[in-house]
């Protein structure tokens, strides 16, 4: 990750003996955000203000230890030091390419009065748009190893407000749908967590950096009162550490618009730069792959007549694939394992063998003969210490067919992974406590010694660690677009596909972690022949603009080669949209409303815009001034026709061109459940 600082300050102030005065506050760079911290007869507190009004109260800080006394009072500040920090930083691949790390920090750094007098610092960095906050255990005879028992970090809302949120602690992990109600109907729930107050401020509780920790859930305790939940191991213990120690960083993101959430690049500014020093194999990349056709029950990943992973289909996808520009043909079902029950134990699956009609090497070799990479697919079934038997040999058979991305899979139920100790019992783990995402940094760890990067489902939400680990790509971990093949009727899967305003709410609330491999880009709406209840609630326009709206740098074209075949109109789109950006814009959003988003390529002058709208239909109004001054652009629409509706006539599509420059008004009509595409092709002069 190239890194160019354009300016630097440091400014220290260390107060060497104990401090006299028992608070500090430190304030953003443009003096939006304040926060101020004091110990209040020991006990450390923080409160935040934006514009000078408070968002958050004043709320407590501190731990519960196992078996030694609780880390939260009895303090003294011993030293307080106070830094400005503003580099901007290159992003490897991602929605803006030069990032601005700009903030303020303020650490304090805290010592018990009365024995055993253990330290504890607390680090404060104010942002323009948000704060994040953590703390640090130093190394210290009297603290070496410790458990978690709980993290007592409030977060103190002034009002009840509009809240967008998901359960947490559910068998379906993080997919569900977001749940809608004033902060008072919220308990306990997973992050980002997004609130709107009154006033209109837009924001998002989340975390920064989660390397060596149970992921955090939000607790509602009253009164609009929140908590730090962290997720316990089999034995109630929320984290197993030893000194020195880092917490991820608390984050709270700040917004004077739903957009201002989606600009914000907080999080990832809180994670350290890249730990890879040679990235140029890790490459944002479009795909396609036999994946939807085992969703709509056309062909199977279990062995049999209609077995999906043949050699023959194979290479059909990669024929497919080269005609029309994917860089991977991903191929799920390829390896022993999917016959039988392997959701209810994954100890079947075989990683480093291909099923009979599958001629592995056959396959990787065509691919590269064509252009095209097999995209690999370790479906673990979360039989964890299994996969971790053979996952090195697995990573490295990969990397000798070329492959260079890998589909990770964590089916299973929500609280169920289990390791086996060393008297030979089985302890039951949550997917997101600190057990998993020890596993998910060995995975990602491995997966970059052998140039693998990682598209990881089920796993645990990001907190911005694809900036260390460029490799760590994209995730699902939330309802993808798999649920409109599931969901209808009997379905036990949480009831009917995604709804219309799904994907409005995505931008605002999951997709504040990071990537989502969503699979956009189904083009035959109806599955008639082979799902006739179930359909996308989307129109076909809508389909197009989540390529520009949900990002992810390993883009799926999800539909099958068939379908596309059927419609070259729609295809043209997805072949065109990049999966990789130079900026990123949000012109307009609502949370489950809409959200219009304009994203410049990374590799030209194009821009490219989406635009989706809940059942309701809209019509916005712009000028392109994000358009270079002066030049000329063709805008190919792709757009929902007058008669266009979700529900009644998804297909009511047009494509039109005109030619525009930066200070055209340019108007967006969405159908009902609708949505636009487009892409304001540079003409050269
Ligand atoms: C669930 C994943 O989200 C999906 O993409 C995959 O096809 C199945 N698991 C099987 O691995």
């Amino acid at each position: 990750m190239r890194l160019t600082t354009t300016i630097f300050s440091f400014v220290l102030i260390s107060l060497l003996t104990a401090c006299s005065s028992q608070q500090t506050n430190i304030e953003s760079p443009n003096g939006n955000n304040t926060i101020d911290f004091f110990l209040d007869e020991g006990t450390p507190f923080y409160s935040v203000q934006h514009q000078g009004k408070p968002v958050i109260e004043a709320s407590r800080l501190g731990f519960e230890l196992q078996d030694l006394p609780a880390l939260n009072d009895g303090f003294e500040i011993t030293s307080i030091e106070k830094s400005d920090f503003d580099q901007t930083w290159t992003q490897v691949w991602g929605e803006k390419e030069e990032i601005r790390n700009h903030y303020s920090e303020l650490k304090v750094n805290l010592q018990e009065t009365l024995e055993p007098n253990r330290e504890l610092t607390i680090v404060f960095r104010a942002y323009d748009d948000g704060i994040g906050f953590r703390y640090e255990f130093p190394e210290q005879p009297n603290l070496q190893e410790f458990n978690i028992m709980d993290e007592l970090t409030e977060f103190n809302m002034t009002d009840d407000h509009e809240s967008w949120w998901i359960g947490a602690l559910q068998w379906n992990r993080y997919e569900y749908l977001p749940e809608h109600t004033q902060l008072a109907e919220v308990d306990t729930v997973i992050t980002p967590f997004t609130m709107k107050t009154d006033d209109g401020l837009h924001l998002a509780l989340h975390e920064a950096a989660l390397v060596d920790y149970s992921t955090m859930n939000i607790e509602h305790t009253g009164d609009n009162k929140l908590k730090a939940n962290l997720i316990p191991w089999h034995d109630g213990v929320l984290v197993r550490a030893s000194t020195p120690f880092v917490t991820p960083w608390r984050t709270l993101q700040i917004g004077e618009t739903a957009g201002d959430l989606v600009e914000s690049y907080l999080i990832l500014n809180l994670n350290e730069p890249s730990k890879i020093e040679d990235t140029s194999w890790i490459e944002p990349a479009k795909y396609v792959g036999i994946w939807w056709e085992m969703h709509l029950d056309k062909s199977t990943w279990g062995s049999g007549p209609i077995h999906g992973a043949t050699t023959e289909n194979a290479m059909k996808y990669i024929d497919f694939a080269a005609e029309h520009g994917f860089d991977h043909v991903l191929v799920e079902g390829w390896n022993p394992g999917w016959d039988g029950d392997w959701f209810a134990d994954g100890v079947v699956f075989d990683f480093t063998r291909p099923m009979d009609d599958f001629d592995l090497e056959k396959v990787a070799e065509y691919a590269l003969d064509n252009g095209v990479r097999l995209m690999g697919h370790h479906e673990t079934s979360a039989s964890v210490e299994h996969y971790e038997g053979q996952m090195e040999e697995a990573f490295q058979l990969y990397k000798e067919l070329g492959v260079r991305a890998v589909k990770m899979g964590y089916v299973g139920h929500g609280q169920e992974i289990f390791w086996t100790d060393e008297d030979g019992n089985r302890n039951y783990e949550w997917h997101h406590g600190q057990h998993m995402v020890r596993h998910h940094q060995r995975v990602v760890e491995l997966a970059a010694k052998y140039n693998i990067s990682l598209n990881v489902h089920e796993g645990v939400k990001a907190t911005g660690l694809r900036r260390t680990w460029p490799n760590l790509m994209t995730r699902e971990v939330a309802r993808g677009q798999e649920y409109n093949a599931w969901g209808s009727g009997e379905n036990v899967w949480n009831g009917p596909g995604n709804p219309p305003n799904y994907v409005t709410i995505l931008p605002f609330h999951r997709n504040l972690a990071g990537p989502f491999d969503y699979t956009p880009g189904i083009v035959n709406l109806y599955f008639d022949e082979y799902k006739p209840d179930n359909r996308i609630n989307h129109t076909l326009a809508k389909e197009l603009a989540l390529y520009v709206v949900i990002y992810s740098p390993l883009q799926m074209a999800a539909d099958l080669p068939e379908h596309y075949e059927e419609r070259p109109d729609a295809l043209q789109f997805i072949k065109d949209v990049p999966a990789d950006w130079h900026d990123t814009r949000v012109l307009n959003g609502e949370v489950g409303k809409y959200i219009t988003t304009v994203r410049k390529d990374r590799n030209s002058e194009d821009w490219y815009l989406g635009s989706i709208t809940d059942e309701e239909s809209r019509e916005f109004s712009f000028t392109l001034d994000f358009l270079n001054e002066g030049d000329s652009y063709i805008a190919q629409i792709y757009r929902d026709s007058e008669d266009a509706d979700w529900d009644s006539n998804p297909y009511g599509f047009v494509v039109e061109e005109m030619e525009v420059d930066s200070e055209t008004e340019f108007t967006v009509n969405l159908a009902p459940g609708g949505g636009q595409a487009v892409r304001f092709m540079h003409v050269e002069e």
